[in-house]
């Protein structure tokens, strides 16, 4: 049974058809993104739209298109929409946040390997003609301390594989977290930085870390210590990080992300650490593996597929999230948003208790101006559920899987 239409924009991995069409929606891609008529004219009998960063799905768009149950953002944020503006109309969002957490935590235990061998520098030399055969200054990561600032997804990732290399891990997190392997939490950041060799940052962009490596904490580092920044551009202080490295203070970096950063490849760029030496720069590659792509594609679109086919919004980056398994196949499952006042779901009851459907199962969620319910019933008809279901005028959105 079909139950929907997808168009996947941006030249979505195709490890998500397979996700989609098992659920029984068929699937149409576009290689790249659509301008806001072309994609007004595309979105016609669509249930599903894939976006990547390029597209942009304005208000009046999706007033246009009332049909359209769900957007999956095939990548890291939401910027492509107002998630409000989607709550409101009960447009169920997803995305898929950690699906590159593996290609960052490999990136960083090879800068870390590569920061200690000085093997930029190295190449640079030899790309420029200059042979020079030196042991000063490099080093095994083996017995050598790493502190990881921010122990979720990505650091946690990092400790696991930088132990297998032989490294002592020490971390520091705002949030309680379970120590993997042999990691040792750090009495503070402060304790972190005076004893770790090298410093790598995995915390999220946030205002409590913005700056949160400047001149002073910098100073704190171990003579000749590293750092690697592939979190948010905001989180170092650039100029003070150049600073500390053209004085000899600290022994190399390696940035992947920077306080601004060109919109399109070829657009100009420049950063205080250019030209410094031991410095890895590398342009916000860190989660861009064609394994992450795929990974991306079957979590977002398996996301997708769940809310198609059970009314599952787990994880969705807009609406509230609700989760019941899935009903036996002689009950019918309702899918109710409605403005978040009082009184609808006792409306809800009375009106299904009126033609003797019995709820078998229930799960609401709410955020302040939006609730989203899972009721499945055992009834005879669903229409006439349907029809009672609708009339109640607080309803955003309501659809139903029997
Ligand atoms: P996550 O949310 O799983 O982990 C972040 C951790 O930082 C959490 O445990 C949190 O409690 C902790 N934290 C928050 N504020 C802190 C503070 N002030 N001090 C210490 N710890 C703090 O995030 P995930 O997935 O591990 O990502 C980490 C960073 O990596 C994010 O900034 C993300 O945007 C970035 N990232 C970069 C990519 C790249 O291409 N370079 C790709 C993917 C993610």
């Amino acid at each position: 049974m079909t139950t929907g239409r997808a168009l996947l924009l941006e030249g979505i991995h195709s490890d998500a058809d397979a996700v989609l069409e098992a659920a029984g929606v068929s699937v149409t891609h576009e290689t790249g993104a659509l301008t806001t008529e072309a994609l007004d004219e595309a979105l016609d009998g669509v249930t599903v739209l894939g976006v990547r960063s390029k597209s942009r799905l304005s208000t009046d768009l999706l007033d246009r298109h009332p049909d359209l149950l769900a957007v999956g953002c095939f990548c890291i944020g939401t910027d492509q929409l107002d998630l409000r503006d989607a709550a409101r109309r009960g447009l169920a969002v997803f995305n898929a946040p950690f699906s590159n957490t593996r290609s960052v935590a490999e990136l960083t235990i090879a800068e870390i390997v590569a920061l200690h061998r000085r093997l930029g520098d190295r190449s640079r030399e030899l790309h420029e003609g200059v042979w020079r055969k030196t042991a000063s200054g490099a080093h095994e990561v083996r017995g050598r301390t790493l502190g990881i600032v921010g122990y979720g997804h990505i650091g946690s990732q990092v400790s696991v594989l930088a132990e297998a290399f032989g490294m002592r891990v020490v971390f520091h997190d705002t949030a309680p977290k379970l120590a993997l392997g042999n990691a040792l939490p750090a009495a503070s950041l402060t304790d972190l930085l005076s004893t770790s060799d090298v410093v790598s940052l995995h915390v999220p962009d946030a205002p409590s870390t913005r700056g949160l490596l400047g001149a002073a904490e910098l100073a704190r580092m171990k003579p000749g210590a590293m750092l690697i920044n592939n979190a948010r551009g905001k989180v170092v202080d650039l100029d003070a990080l150049a600073d500390a490295i053209r004085d000899g203070r600290l022994g190399g970096a390696s940035v992947d992300v920077y306080p601004s950063e060109p919109k399109r490849n070829d657009d100009p760029f420049s950063t205080p650490l250019a030209g410094l030496p031991n410095v890895i720069l590398t342009p916000h590659i860190g989660g861009s593996t064609e394994e992450a792509q795929a990974a991306i594609a079957r979590d977002a679109a398996g996301k997708l597929a769940r809310y198609l086919v059970e009314g599952s919004t787990r994880s969705s980056a807009s609406v509230p999230e609700v989760d019941l398994p899935i009903p036996s196949p002689d009950r019918h499952r309702i899918l109710h948003f409605h403005h978040n006042v009082p009184g609808v779901l006792g409306r809800m009851h009375t009106l299904l208790a009126e033609i003797d459907a019995n709820i078998t199962a229930e799960y609401l969620q709410s955020d302040p101006e939006v609730s989203y319910v899972i009721l499945d019933v055992e009834a005879d008809s669903i229409s006439e559920i349907s029809d009672r279901m609708r009339s109640i005028p607080e309803t955003i959105r309501m659809r139903t899987l029997s």
